[in-house]
């Protein structure tokens, strides 16, 4: 199998480069790669690619994921997110290939409790997830073989994240205040890399699996709780804090401004991933402990 990944240098492409090479040969592209395009700002330039590598499977794991910067230029947003991915779509159909793609929960409104299920109207809040509903939009309208997998609260050890930046300031600060009323999961790069393989593999003869799918880390929790989480790991396991235990204070949405309106709820089903690939998603802080010990330990 020939596989042609794009965003390799991001949180899920770098987790990508590792779980999808014992599927067979791997071609891995960043914007700035240079005997082949990976730059989704250049339409002809992805054509030529793809044309080049001929592959089985196109993974996209490149996006425009600054959610506020989006909302100051959405037409490159837009040209990264949904106009890039329709081509990648075009072109899999052109060579009876695989696309496989992300997107978010930012698709949603976020109104309610219950979790989000791939059938559940979309209504996004602002430009970046709207254009990843529009690149989910396209790819489903040219019909080409595809898995799209809907994720969120998106951490990897590679690179920065919220885990690392509540550590910084805890060793920094006396007290945090950290929102508490958006609801989702934290999910690791790895388990979306890894899950992504599988479903490959699986799909692999199975046309019929074509389809979008929600996949997140089992269980819910607010930023505020997954903060608090973060800090008491790294208290118990001696690392020197500033912060007190209690002084982590709990403040709603509203208390922030930003740019771009973010979803309240966030939750997505995951049941009809689990069991049309027969996994069973872990608990979100499984892998957030894993990601943890892995940057204590290494000092990053
Ligand atoms: N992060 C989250 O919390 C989250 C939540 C829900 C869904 N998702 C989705 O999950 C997928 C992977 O996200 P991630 O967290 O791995 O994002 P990420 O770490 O921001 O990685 C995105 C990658 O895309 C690349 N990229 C940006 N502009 C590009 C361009 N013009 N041409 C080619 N590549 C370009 C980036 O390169 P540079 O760094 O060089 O710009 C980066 O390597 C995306 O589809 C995202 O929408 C993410």
């Amino acid at each position: 199998m020939k596989i042609l990944l794009f965003g390799k240098n991001g949180q899920v492409g770098w987790e990508l480069q590792r779980s999808l090479a014992p599927l067979g040969e791997l071609v891995a592209l960043d914007a700035d790669s240079r005997e082949l395009c990976g730059d989704f700002t250049d339409p002809d330039g992805l054509i030529r690619t793809i044309r080049a590598v001929a592959p089985d499977v196109i993974v996209n794991a490149a996006a425009h994921t600054a959610v506020d910067k989006a909302e100051s230029e959405p037409e490159l947003v837009r040209a990264i997110n949904a106009l890039a991915p329709a081509v990648l779509a075009q072109e899999a159909k052109r060579g009876n290939a695989w696309l496989i793609h992300y997107s978010t929960d930012y698709v949603f409104d976020g109104h309610g409790e219950k979790p989000w299920r791939e059938t559940d109207a979309t209504a996004p809040l602002n430009v970046y997830g709207a254009t990843k509903l529009e690149g989910e939009q396209l790819i489903q309208q040219v019909g080409c073989k595809h898995l799209i997998f809907r994720t969120s609260w998106v951490y990897g050890a590679h690179g920065g994240n919220f885990a690392k930046t509540m550590l910084r300031l805890a060793r920094e600060r006396d007290s945090l205040t950290v929102i508490d009323d958006q609801i989702g999961a934290p999910t690791g790069a790895d388990l979306l890399a890894d899950v992504t393989a599988h479903a490959i593999h699986t799909a692999q003869q199975r046309t019929e699996l074509s389809g979008l799918y929600h996949l997140v880390a089992t269980g819910e929790t607010s930023w505020h709780g997954y903060a608090s989480f973060v800090i008491d790991f790294a208290r118990h396991v001696g690392i020197p804090l500033k912060i007190a235990p209690d002084a982590i204070k709990a403040v709603p949405t509203s208390a922030f401004s930003t740019p771009a309106q973010r979803p309240l709820n966030s939750r997505l089903d995951t049941t009809k991933l689990q069991s049309t690939f027969g996994l069973t998603l872990p608990v979100w802080q499984n892998g957030v402990a894993r990601m943890l010990t892995e940057i204590l330990d290494s000092g990053k």
